[in-house]
């Protein structure tokens, strides 16, 4: 039925055995391998490059002329069978001779035929079997048989078959075609050679394939409504579609019209009336209702339309066999009536193996059984007639019916389960001893939906035993669905009013599926010690039931252990089976009470902000109070030296409250009591300098002073004090006070300052004394003068003496006063 394309490609390849002695390097072939097409000739030259005492061809086991001068031979082969050999041989001494073989490969190329070998349509859509099958080839190894769907490869195949003659091979293929989905189809086949590369390819015909369906209709174009007027002509449509197209079918008034076209033309309508159209595919029908009203006063509705003539009442053998169809259950009683209304009748009958009649007086002969149980019934009521030209003989023939219902309808699977999801999986329905089978329809239903449906060719009338099978595409949700397959016999409107109908026990699917997840929130927050990964509100689904194991920081957890504060992160679980494997993730919060990890005792500096370094744990986050001296206080910003002491700190978020008791140091820079200030003193006096200075830790204090003997340093409580016992005006200056802690370094000054007036007594003494000196050395020099006067010798002072001997500035105001 298929129009085929052919081409013919074929290989034979040939491995030598080698000879007792192969030589290949003595002897050397033009060309060297033979790849060539069955049937063809080929032409080889060989050539010795040694000194040879003969040299000739062996083909097929036969010696060709043996050369004896010449270092070179040719040879003709011809590729017209399978076996074929050459070899070149070369006789080197008397004894000895050696031989190359020529390698060959035959080949023959295919023919190609494509074809659909079952069609299974289901609503959505439909699966076809295909097959390419290449006829004729060889070397089939060498084969490769590629599919294409819309001039894309999909499936390749290749052969391990080592024969070397030719083979016929298939390459089925299964193909899913979705409604409103066209798709071309077409196989090709091509030998491929290592050294000579591709053949031509040998491509089919291609198919288009569509999905296969019913006929239908909109609903709203189930019924439509026409008003004409009387004597109009009028086109009705019937706009059903269908995969296979559907025939069409016009009644009107019980009457088929001869009309099977999707359009009917009605001329001169002159009642209202109704006509139906049905519309027909092998996959089931659909029907439209039109109605015709005529507007404008009534016509009789007597008459009919034009309805074209109803069938032409065949030839004219005036016979009438009523029914004129019968539908028989096998075993049933059976019978038809047939009569006639002519009056030249001689006498008529029945001519059947069960139930006929002998040459009977007309107008009635009954073909009747009681147990109709023949499956090649025909019946056939004949009439001779006398006519004017001798007796005339013609007959008529009801059709008959026989059926008989399925002994068993089963389902089994024809692969070995559980089904696994994504991969075709097949199911069988064996229906047993039915008939006719032509009129049997098998429906699948997964569960109360039908999936498939499929009907046969065979024309067989006796009872066969048909299977129908169903490829499953396995889906997770058809774990546990119950597949049924039902036997029916549509045997049409002269049928039994219920369609005999059997149902397969069910077959139930187990569908092995990957896990998946089906619910986990992506964080979670829970109590410390309340939760375990296991508690987890996460559901998978998978088939094996899977199992689940939690990962944290990459290690694998105890998913049963409770988990505590310091499990916050991030989870992952692996949900595995033997199918595969999911993973998720949840970030976890672990929540708890308010904890204190704190010191008793903490040194702040003042000023430095109001962190105290003991803050507490807790999640959420606790809110912290502080009390001192069983008083609440505010946290201070900025700590005073006034702060230090003991502290009540309270924490508490929803999960509960924590306490704790705190010393808190504030260490602060000494700070002194006075600031700089100016002291007199009197000559001789006793002078006391005080230095206190208060700070956290209490601060180390000294004077700044060089050493005199008149000063002296003491310690009373926290205060230095500097004693000056007698002072003397050298010891007038800055007296500088160091007050020193951890925290800091302050000074203050002392300046000390002789009283004027008390200058005084002191100035006169030196003064007196000077003065004493100067007299006394005057009238020493008076009395020196006197005496040297008489020498001529005059001096008044040596020149040094008021250097050397007037250090301070006091004796020579002394010396002035
Ligand atoms: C013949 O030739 C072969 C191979 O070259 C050699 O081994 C053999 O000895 C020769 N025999 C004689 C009789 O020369
Ligand atoms: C034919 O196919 C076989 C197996 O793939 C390969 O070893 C061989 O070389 C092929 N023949 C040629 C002539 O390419
Ligand atoms: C109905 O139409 C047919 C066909 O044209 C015609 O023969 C017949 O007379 C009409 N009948 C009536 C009642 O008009
Ligand atoms: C055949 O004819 C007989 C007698 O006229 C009648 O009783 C019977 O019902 C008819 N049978 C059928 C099948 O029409
Ligand atoms: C602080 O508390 C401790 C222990 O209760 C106590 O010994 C100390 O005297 C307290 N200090 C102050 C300044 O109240
Ligand atoms: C000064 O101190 C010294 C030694 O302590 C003492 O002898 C002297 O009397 C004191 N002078 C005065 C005026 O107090
Ligand atoms: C204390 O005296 C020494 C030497 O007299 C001097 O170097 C130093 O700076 C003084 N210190 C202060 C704080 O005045």
């Amino acid at each position: 039925m298929l129009p085929l394309r052919m081409l013919g490609i074929g290989l034979l390849m040939l491995s030598l055995c080698d000879a007792d002695t192969a030589c290949p390097e003595k002897l050397s072939l033009d060309p060297p391998e033979i790849i060539e097409e069955y049937g063809t000739e080929v032409f080889v030259n060989c050539t010795s490059t040694v000194e040879h005492d003969g040299m000739y061809w062996i083909v097929r086991n036969k010696s060709f002329h043996i050369e004896l001068e010449e270092n070179f031979i040719s040879q003709s082969v011809l590729l017209s069978d399978w076996d074929v050999t050459a070899e070149c041989k070369i006789m080197l001494n008397e004894s000895h001779e050696c031989s190359k073989e020529l390698e060959m490969t035959i080949y023959k190329n295919p023919e190609v035929i494509h074809s659909i070998k079952r069609v299974r349509p289901t609503p959505k859509e439909t699966q076809y079997d295909l097959d390419c099958d290449t006829i004729n080839v060889a070397p089939v190894q060498n084969l490769t048989v590629k599919w294409y769907k819309n001039d894309e490869l999909l499936d390749t195949n290749f052969f391990k078959d080592k024969t070397k003659t030719p083979v016929n091979v298939s390459s089925p293929l299964l193909i899913t075609v979705n409604r409103g989905e066209e798709v071309q189809m077409r196989c090709e086949a091509q030998l491929n050679f290592v050294t000579h590369g591709l053949q031509l390819p040998v491509i089919s015909q291609t198919f288009n394939l569509s999905a296969q369906y019913p006929p239908e209709l909109n609903p709203e174009e189930e019924t439509e409504s026409i008003f004409v007027l009387q004597d109009d002509d009028i086109t009705l449509n019937c706009p059903a579609e269908g995969n296979p197209p559907p025939v069409f079918r016009w009644t009107y008034d019980g009457m088929t019209m001869a009309e099977s076209s999707n359009t009917l033309k009605v001329t001169h309508i002159n009642a209202s009336a109704t006509y139906t159209c049905t519309a027909s595919n092998y996959l089931g029908n659909t029907t439209k209702q039109i109605h015709i009203h005529v507007k404008q006063g009534e016509a009789a509705p007597a008459t009919l339309p034009p309805a074209e003539p109803a069938t032409p009442e065949a030839e004219d053998c005036p016979l009438m066999v009523t029914p004129s169809e019968i539908v028989v259950r096998f075993g049933d009683p059976a019978s038809v009536n047939c009569s006639t209304s002519a009056t030249n009748a001689v006498g008529m009958g029945w001519e059947s193996p069960v139930g006929g009649t002998g040459f009977e007086h007309p107008p009635v002969v009954t073909w009747m059984v009681e147990k109709l149980e023949d499956w090649t019934a025909a019946p056939l009521c004949y009439i001779t007639l006398d006519t004017t030209t001798g007796a005339e003989q013609c007959d008529k023939s009801p059709t008959v019916t026989l059926y008989k219902t399925p002994d068993t309808v089963s389902v089994s699977a024809v692969q070995s389960g559980p089904m696994v999801e994504g991969t075709n999986f097949h199911l069988k329905c064996d229906i047993s001893n039915v008939a006719p089978v032509q009129k049997l329809k098998v429906k699948w239903y997964r569960d109360n939906e039908t999936v498939s449906g499929e009907m046969f060719l065979d024309t067989n009338k006796t009872p066969q035993n048909v299977f129908s099978t169903h490829i499953i595409t396995p889906e997770r949700d058809y774990d546990g669905s119950q597949y049924r397959c039902e036997a029916e016999l549509h045997l049409g409107p002269n049928g039994p009013d219920v369609i005999p109908t059997e149902i397969s026990e069910p077959y139930t699917a187990i569908v092995h599926y990957k896990p998946f997840i089906k619910a986990c929130p992506s964080s979670y927050t829970a109590v410390e010690d309340q939760l375990s990964m296991d508690m987890l509100p996460c559901s998978a689904g998978g088939n094996p039931p899977p199992t689940v194991q939690w990962y944290h920081q990459g290690k694998l957890i105890n998913s049963s252990e409770p988990l505590t504060r310091f499990d916050t992160g991030k989870y992952t679980a692996e949900i595995r089976n033997i199918l595969g494997s999911v993973s998720t993730s949840v970030e976890i919060t672990i929540e708890y009470k308010p904890f204190f990890e704190c010191m008793d005792h903490y040194k702040i500096e003042m000023n430095v902000g109001s962190q105290t370094k003991c803050e507490p744990k807790g999640n959420p986050a606790p809110t912290i109070t502080w009390f001192k001296d069983g008083k609440l206080v505010n946290s201070p910003l900025r700590w005073t030296n006034h702060d230090s002491g003991n502290y009540s700190l309270k924490a508490a978020n929803k999960h509960g409250t924590a306490e704790h008791a705190v010393y808190l140091d504030v260490l602060y820079a000494p700070q002194f009591k006075e600031g700089n200030s100016t002291k007199e003193m009197s000559l001789g006096e006793n002078v006391t300098l005080e230095c206190s200075a208060e700070g956290n830790p209490a601060p180390f204090i000294h004077w700044n002073l060089s050493s005199a003997a008149n000063l002296k340093e003491t310690t009373v409580g926290r205060q230095k004090i500097i004693t000056i016992t007698r002072a003397t005006s050298t010891n007038a200056g800055v007296y500088i006070c160091v007050a020193t802690n951890e925290v800091g370094t302050v000074t203050r000054s002392v300046t000390l300052v002789m009283k004027g007036s008390n200058a005084a007594p002191m100035a006169v003494i030196w003064g007196l004394l000077i003065a004493g000196i100067i007299l006394f050395t005057l009238i020493a020099m008076v009395l020196l003068h006197n005496h040297q006067k008489k020498h001529g010798e005059y001096s008044f002072l040596p020149a040094n003496t008021k250097d050397s001997n007037v250090p301070m500035t006091t004796l020579s105001e002394g010396g002035k006063a």
